[in-house]
């Protein structure tokens, strides 16, 4: 039994909080890219479908299963879900939230360390003067691990190594004095530098300052509904993996944090606060920075090329340069604001990513928060570094594809199954209206015991058999050749093998 005592200081701070480990790096770098790669305005609806009657339900099932731990002195998944079921595989079941937190952190915590580094170098004026080309190389130099401008050696892990201690110590401090105060200053902070940003994004004029497109060519790519692609699963796999993903649904956080919470106290409104939150911060201020200004001085055929060929970079190999067309002072200005504003969302996150190992540790082992916040800035870093080495193998991508995809998926559906057929839709719904500030609309009892588990068993069927190139029609017609994007592929190494072989033939890497 825990001796773990600690909560939150504040209604609003726990909302921040909450609020800012869900608003992250995947609002502003990641939600661009899924949109453009999944077609823009085809991407949108199966986006809020989604969010409506998937992401709502799992953080109601998420908070309620979070305050019910709580009241037994649990702060973890494994021991929040086996207070929920009786067998006793769901403890291991669990497990999924602690490990792929650990996981997660491990590359996130890199990208983190990049706003860190560019926020620094926008401060000292590394951007200032480069070109485009300029720009770009630095982003390549730096992720290869070449030496950079300041002349430190292995620049990005002495970055990422200042990032992980940062989290680290934040986290030693505890809940209310660490994480909370965190939140309570950078998520205004990223607010304000956010629509700063995205009025500059949406107010972009053809023929200024170089821009060759008017800011409405950008939004009208991102918001012009395109049908077609409406009903094709693949859109919707990713509009559902981006919902999770930004939510941080299926991941353990949300029921650590919220273990936090006062048995007495409301869920049903806090969830929705800082879930709207999020929504409001990617759909709004997300969609109006990045690809508004990049579309803008680049066009959108360049823009999607380059978001084809690996997305995450865009943010760095472009926005450093494009921000100086407003001046010298704006530039630098922008540039501190916008990988400000990116760290912010990140820290603010990753420490989120901390917590349930941090209270597994305290609840189940007596161990002191500080050296359980240490284990985890430790693991951590040993998962990160092979990140970090081998960037430009992929390692990266096989580490969001496994614990920031999948993970997220398989858990997030046996926890629905646990909570509505297991714990029961009735004891269930209970806990998320006792204590409520709202009225929870009744027709969610029907979406949470039907619609949300049946979305994902398909989502989670669906991506474990792909077919090539997405291609559903052709699949259905009879030719189903699984795609090396689906689940099994994946497990079998198709696409390894492939790369394997391209790297030992110099002829096949065009
Ligand atoms: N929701 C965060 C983002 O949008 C990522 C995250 C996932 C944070 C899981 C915590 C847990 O960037
Ligand atoms: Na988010």
């Amino acid at each position: 039994m825990s001796t773990n005592k600690e909560s939150w200081g504040s209604r609003v701070g726990l909302i921040l909080a909450m609020a800012g480990n869900a608003v992250g790096l995947g609002n502003f770098l990641r939600f661009p890219v899924q949109a453009v790669q999944n077609g823009g305005g085809a991407f949108i609806i199966p986006y809020l479908v989604c969010f409506l009657v998937m992401g709502i339900p799992l953080l109601w099932i998420e908070w309620s299963m979070g305050r019910f731990g709580g009241r037994f002195g649990h702060h973890s998944t494994p021991f929040i879900v086996d207070t929920m079921g009786k067998n006793r595989l769901w403890k291991y079941i669990g497990v999924f939230g602690i490990w792929t937190n650990i996981a997660v952190a491990a590359y996130y915590c890199y990208i983190e360390s990049w706003t860190l580094s560019y926020t620094f170098h926008s401060i000292i004026g590394t951007f200032s003067g480069l070109d485009q080309e300029g720009v770009a190389n630095f982003f390549g130099q730096y992720v290869s691990l070449g030496t950079s401008t300041l002349g430190i050696p292995y620049e990005p892990i002495v970055f990422y190594i200042l990032c992980l201690l940062l989290n680290t110590w934040i986290l030693s401090q505890g809940l209310a004095s660490g994480v909370e105060r965190v939140a309570k200053v950078g998520m205004p902070m990223l607010i304000l530098f956010g629509l700063f940003l995205a009025f500059r994004g949406v107010t972009l004029t053809a023929g200024e300052n170089g821009a060759i497109n008017d800011s409405s060519v950008g939004l009208n790519f991102l918001w012009t509904p395109n049908f077609d692609q409406l009903w094709s699963p693949t859109v919707w796999l990713a509009a559902a993996g981006q919902i999770f993903f930004t939510l941080s649904v299926g991941m353990g956080t949300v029921h650590c944090y919220a273990s936090y919470v006062r048995p007495k106290d409301d869920i049903a409104l806090n969830a929705m606060s800082a879930g709207w939150m999020n929504e409001f911060v990617e759909v709004v201020l997300g969609a109006a920075i990045l690809i508004p200004i990049s579309i803008g001085y680049l066009g959108v055929e360049r823009v999607s090329e380059m978001v084809q060929s690996g997305g995450l970079g865009l943010a760095f190999q472009t926005l450093p340069y494009l921000f100086y067309q407003w001046g010298d002072l704006l530039g630098a200005l922008s540039g501190m604001m916008w990988f400000g504003l990116l760290f912010f969302a990140g820290i603010t996150s990753s420490l989120a990513m901390g917590t349930p190992w941090i209270g597994f540790m305290q609840d189940e082992f007596n161990w002191g928060r500080k050296s359980a916040a240490w284990s985890f800035g430790l693991f951590v870093f040993l998962l990160g570094m092979p990140t970090v080495l081998f960037f430009k193998y992929g390692v990266f991508d096989e580490y969001d594809y496994w614990a920031g995809t999948v993970s997220l998926v398989v858990f997030a559906l046996l926890e629905t199954i646990l909570f509505s057929w297991v714990f029961g839709i009735n004891r269930g719904w209970r806990e998320i209206i006792s204590g409520a500030d709202i009225q929870v609309p009744a027709f969610y009892k029907f979406i949470i015991k039907f619609v949300t588990p049946l979305l994902l068993l398909w989502v989670f069927l669906g991506s474990l058999f792909t077919p090539k190139g997405g291609d559903w029609g052709a699949a259905i017609a009879g030719n189903w050749v699984l795609d090396n994007s689906s689940i099994i592929n994946k497990l079998k190494n198709v696409d390894l093998e492939q790369k394997l072989a391209a790297a030992t033939d110099p002829e096949a890497i065009q």
